[in-house]
């Protein structure tokens, strides 16, 4: 094998429609709207029903499709009862893949519930399931998970804080989930596109994915990057601990990119976000040390901060608890993954991709009493 395509980085592997990632005059976009225009003119919601759908939904059919968000809040007992039974120190990526996992045993895809009906719910069900799982284990309270928030960003905060939430806060969670919605074959779609392959069910191939999302070289990265930025007091210890780390030659979570080589369009959407909820709160010292470790890394490295990495503080700001990180990404890429698994069975072929042999050739068999 070639030693560059190790990790199948620079192959392509398949044709899309739903976005494009770094390719040149194009940028990043989804079904061909630039991921600015996005951010800063549509909702969540509307970005959801657009990957999934193909097309921008009509008021009319945003308003349908709120109300199918919003029937996606409810529990079946079945779930609350096994979510009880998660340990308080569970990860929270687990649980969730344990809710879909368990919802695909109580309600599998069926002519009655298919992928799109599924799809729906789960975005509001991972919240729901997030929060149950957290209040109980944390507080012992049967959380009410019924919100009647009609946004995923107010269904989340809703539930978190127990009250309607400030709409500055609700978009700036807005955005960052319109971010994370969908980046064409990263490794969780790639993952849930295997699986559709095989034909197996809607539920199976979200669970390969979330598997996939939760290392810290894909989703966990902004948790990672949060943890790593908590641990300095000041931009002086900032600047030298990143150095150390560069010195040592780690790995800086919430910096690189696979695809993109010289900026993740995304941070310049998200950090401003950043900047905005640092002031509001009066309280700028993580955003000055995030952009401590930024400056050090360009200038030492040349290597750019990318989605993960502002988007952490956006949810530090937001008093969301750093475990929650990498789950907010999974509720906002179920519209990707769902968008990527539809596409895939419109017209499948199993992947199954060949490996070059590097092992021993051939040999006897040796008995287990010959054995030494
Ligand atoms: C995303 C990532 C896996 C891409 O990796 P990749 O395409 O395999 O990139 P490479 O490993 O080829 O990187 C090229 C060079 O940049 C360095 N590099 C890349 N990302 C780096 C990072 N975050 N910190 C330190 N060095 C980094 C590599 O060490 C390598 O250096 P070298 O040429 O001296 O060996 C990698 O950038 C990374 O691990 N980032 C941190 C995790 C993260 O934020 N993930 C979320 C991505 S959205």
């Amino acid at each position: 094998m070639d030693e560059k395509s190790g990790g199948l980085a620079g192959i392509t592997v398949g044709e899309t429609a739903i976005s494009t990632v770094g390719k040149k005059g194009k940028g990043l976009t989804y079904r061909g709207y630039s991921i600015e225009d996005l951010a800063n003119h549509a909702r969540f919601e509307e970005v959801a029903y657009l990957l999934i759908h193909g097309t921008l939904p009509t008021k009319v059919e945003l308003n349908t499709y709120k109300k199918r968000l919003i029937q996606g809040q409810s529990l079946p007992i079945a779930i609350c009862r096994v979510l009880e039974q998660l340990p308080v120190k569970t990860n929270p990526m687990d649980v969730l893949r344990t809710a879909v996992s368990t919802l695909g045993c109580l309600e599998p895809e069926s002519l009655r519930h298919t992928a799109e009906f599924i799809a729906d719910k789960l975005m509001s069900f991972c919240v729901s399931s997030l929060l149950y799982w957290y209040a109980f284990q944390t507080n012992d309270q049967h959380l009410t998970v019924i919100s009647e928030q009609n946004s995923i960003a107010g269904h989340f905060l809703y539930l978190l804080q127990g009250h309607v939430p400030d709409a500055e806060f609700r978009k700036a969670l807005d955005v960052s989930l319109i971010l994370y919605a969908e980046h064409e074959f990263n490794a969780s779609t790639f993952a849930a596109r295997v699986c559709t392959s095989t034909e197996s069910d809607f539920y199976s191939a979200i669970v390969a994915a979330i598997g996939t999302l939760r290392g810290p070289l894909h989703g966990g990265a902004n948790e990672a990057a949060m943890k790593m930025i908590n641990q300095y007091d000041d931009v002086p210890s900032a600047e030298a601990g990143t150095r150390l780390l560069l010195e040592q030659k780690a790995v800086v979570m919430g910096f690189g990119h696979r695809v993109y080589k010289e900026s993740d369009p995304r941070t310049s959407i998200i950090k401003p976000w950043a900047k905005k909820l640092a002031d509001r709160f009066g309280d700028p010292k993580k955003f000055l040390i995030a952009e401590a470790i930024e400056r050090v890394m360009w200038d030492e490295k040349k290597i750019f901060a990318n989605l993960d990495f502002y988007s952490a503080l956006v949810y530090f700001y937001l008093g969301i608890p750093t475990s929650f990180f990498t789950p907010l990404f999974v509720i906002s890429r179920l519209s990707g993954w769902t968008a990527h698994i539809r596409e895939q069975r419109a017209n499948n072929r199993l992947i199954r991709p060949l490996a070059d042999y590097i092992g021993p050739d051939p040999r006897p068999y040796v008995g287990i009493s010959e054995r030494t």
